[in-house]
C-alpha cells in the first residue's frame, strides 16, 4: 500500500495574497468548490485578520466546504487566532494554522527579539489555538533558512504544545532538493518526538525548485505538501499542484506514494484559477500549459503515432485533456500528414502523398503552422499561398465610449471584387465589427476565442489578434496585427472568414466530385 500525502492547497491564501486585483467572495466561492471537486484534503483560505473582507470570505467558505477541511493563517498572536477561531468554527472540520520566522535574519532583523522568545510565542500561540481546535498546524516561516539546531529545538517544542502538522517552509525558495531534503531527514532523525506530527512542506519558486523539493522532502517522509493550483503565489510562487500532483502519480513506483486528488479535475482547475485570477498560463508550463500535450517535432509526432509512450509520460486523458495535439509545421513529417488526412475522411488512394506532402512544406515555411483546413485546400488548390483571398477590409470606421454612447461598427469589404457595405451594433466595438462582418459574409459565425498580444514594446508595438471561430461544427483560425487593435480584430475576422470560404468550396468540390461517380457507376 502506498503512503498517502496530504495535498493542503493554499491557492486562495499564499496565492491569492499576490495577485494584483483581490478577488470577490463569488470568485472565492467558486475556486474553493473547484478545489474541493479536485479532493484537496486542506485548503487555506485565508488569513481572517488581516481585513474584515478576509475575515468574512474565510467565514463563508468554512459554510459551504464539507469535503475539504478548511484552514485560515495566524500570527503567533492571540488576536489572530481568535479571529481564525471565528472564522473558521462555524465548519466541523477546520485548521488552525500559526506561524512565526525562525531564520536569524527574520528574528533579528524583522521581529526584534531572541530565539528565545520566539520559542515562548510559538509554544503559547499553539496551546492557545489547541484550546480552541483540535487539528492546529505550526509553521516556522524561512525555516529553509534556520539554523538546524534552532529547527529542531522549536519543532520538537510545538508538537510538545500540541501542533498535529508542521510545517517547514521554504519561505525564499532559497534550498536546493538535496539540501531540502537532508533538512527533512535531519529532523526525522533529530527530533525525538517527531512521530507525535505530520511533516509538511511549503516551498516557494525563487529557484525553480520549489516542486523537486517538495518531492526530496517527502522521499524523507514529510507527507503534507502545501501547494496552489498553476504554482501561483509569492513572487516566483508557491509549489504547482498540478507537477506535484502529477510527478507522484506518474512515479508511483519509485515513491510508493500517492494523493487523493482527482486527477481528471485538474485542467478544469487550473483554467478557472488562471481566469479568475487574470493569470495567463504559460504554454510550456508542466501539465497545464496550452503545448504540454502538443508535439510539433516530425520525429516526436511520428513516435507518439506509433506508440503514444514514446514521448507521453503523462496522458492528457489523465488530466482531463480530451486528447493531445500534433502542430503541423515545418518540421511535421510525412507520417502525421497522413495521419491528419486520414482524419479528415481522405483515403490514402484518394492523393499523392508525395505531391501533397511538398506542398504542405511549402505552405508551412511560410504560414508558421498549417491547420487542418490548409490542409485539405491543399489537397483541392495547387496554389493556395498565391490564390487571391475571397475578402479584404476596404473600409472601417468604429463608434465606442463610455456613458450612453452605443458601439456600431460601419464597414466596407470586397468579396471577389464586389462591394460589400453595411452597419451593426454591439456590446462592444469588437462585437459590433464582428456583427457586421457575419452580416456582410452571411456566415453564422461563432466566436469561440478572442485573444489580444502586443508585439514589440511601447508605443510602436503593434496588437496582434488570434481568434478561434466555429462554423457549421468546423473550427477556423483568424489572426490580424495593426498598430490599431480594432483593426487588427476586423483584419482576424476577415482572415478566419476566407478560410471558411475556402472550405466551402472544398466542401462544393467534393459534392461534384462524389455526384459525378454517383452518375458514372
Ligand atoms: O512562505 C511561507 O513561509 C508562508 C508561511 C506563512 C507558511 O507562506
Ligand atoms: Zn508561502
Amino acid at each position: 500500500m502506498s503512503d498517502r500525502v496530504i495535498i493542503f492547497d493554499t491557492t486562495l491564501r499564499d496565492g491569492e495574497q499576490a495577485l494584483s486585483a483581490s478577488l470577490s467572495f463569488k470568485e472565492k466561492l467558486r475556486i474553493a468548490k473547484a478545489l474541493e471537486s479536485l479532493g484537496v484534503d486542506v485548503m487555506e483560505v485565508g488569513f481572517p485578520v488581516s481585513s474584515h473582507g478576509d475575515f468574512e470570505s474565510v467565514q463563508m467558505i468554512a459554510r459551504e466546504i464539507k469535503n475539504s477541511t478548511v484552514c485560515g493563517l495566524a500570527r503567533s498572536v492571540q488576536k489572530d487566532i481568535d479571529a481564525a477561531y471565528e472564522a473558521l468554527s462555524v465548519c466541523d472540520n477546520y485548521r488552525i494554522h500559526c506561524f512565526i520566522a525562525t531564520s536569524d535574519v527574520h528574528v533579528k532583523d524583522k521581529l526584534h527579539r531572541d530565539f528565545d522568545a520566539i520559542v515562548e510565542m510559538a509554544v503559547n500561540a499553539v496551546k492557545y489555538a489547541r484550546n480552541k481546535a483540535p487539528d492546529v498546524e505550526f509553521s516556522c516561516e524561512d525555516a529553509g533558512r534556520t539554523p538546524i539546531d534552532h529547527l529542531c529545538r522549536i519543532v520538537e517544542a510545538t508538537i510538545d504544545a500540541g501542533a498535529r502538522t508542521i510545517n517547514i517552509p521554504d519561505t525564499v525558495g532559497y534550498t536546493l532538493p538535496f539540501e531540502f531534503g537532508g533538512i527533512i531527514e535531519q529532523l526525522f532523525n533529530r527530533v525525538p518526538n517527531i512521530d507525535k506530527a505530520r511533516i509538511s512542506v511549503h516551498c516557494h519558486n525563487d529557484l525553480g525548485m520549489a516542486t523537486a523539493n517538495s518531492l526530496s522532502a517527502v522521499a524523507k517522509g514529510a507527507r503534507q505538501i502545501e501547494c496552489t493550483v498553476n504554482g501561483i503565489g509569492e513572487r516566483a510562487g508557491n509549489c504547482s499542484m498540478e507537477e506535484v500532483v502529477m510527478a507522484i502519480k506518474t512515479r508511483n513506483r519509485l515513491l510508493n506514494l500517492e494523493t487523493g486528488i482527482n486527477c481528471t479535475e485538474i485542467t478544469r482547475t487550473s483554467q478557472l484559477v488562471s481566469q479568475l485570477c487574470n493569470m495567463p498560463i504559460a504554454p510550456n508550463k508542466a501539465i497545464v500549459g496550452a503545448n504540454a500535450f502538443s508535439h510539433s517535432s516530425g520525429i516526436h509526432q511520428d513516435g507518439v503515432l506509433k506508440n503514444r509512450d514514446t514521448y507521453e509520460i503523462v496522458t492528457p486523458e489523465s488530466v482531463g485533456l480530451k486528447e493531445n495535439t500534433m502542430n503541423l509545421t515545418a518540421r511535421s513529417g510525412r507520417h502525421i500528414i497522413a495521419h491528419r488526412l486520414e482524419a479528415l475522411g481522405y483515403s490514402s488512394d484518394s492523393y499523392d502523398l508525395d505531391n501533397v506532402y511538398k506542398r504542405f512544406k511549402e505552405l508551412a515555411d511560410i504560414k508558421g503552422q498549417v491547420f487542418d483546413y490548409d490542409l485539405e485546400a491543399l489537397l483541392f488548390f495547387s496554389n493556395l499561398h498565391e490564390e487571391p483571398e475571397q475578402f479584404s477590409l476596404e473600409y472601417l470606421s468604429v463608434m465606442s465610449g463610455a456613458g450612453d454612447v452605443i458601439p456600431t461598427a460601419s464597414i466596407r469589404m470586397s468579396s471577389g471584387g464586389e462591394h460589400l457595405t453595411g452597419a451593426d451594433v454591439g456590446n462592444g466595438p469588437v462585437d459590433a465589427m464582428y456583427r457586421t462582418i457575419y452580416r456582410l459574409t452571411g456566415y453564422d459565425i461563432s466566436l469561440k476565442k478572442y485573444e489580444i498580444k502586443a508585439k514589440g514594446q511601447g508605443m510602436d508595438a503593434l496588437g496582434q489578434v488570434s481568434i478561434i471561430v466555429e462554423y457549421k461544427g468546423r473550427v477556423f483560425h483568424g489572426m490580424g496585427l495593426a498598430t490599431d487593435i480594432i483593426q487588427a480584430s476586423a483584419l482576424a475576422m476577415i482572415h478566419a472568414c476566407n478560410a471558411i470560404y475556402r472550405s466551402e468550396l472544398i466542401e462544393a468540390k467534393k459534392s461534384r466530385i462524389s455526384a459525378d461517380a454517383g452518375a458514372e457507376e
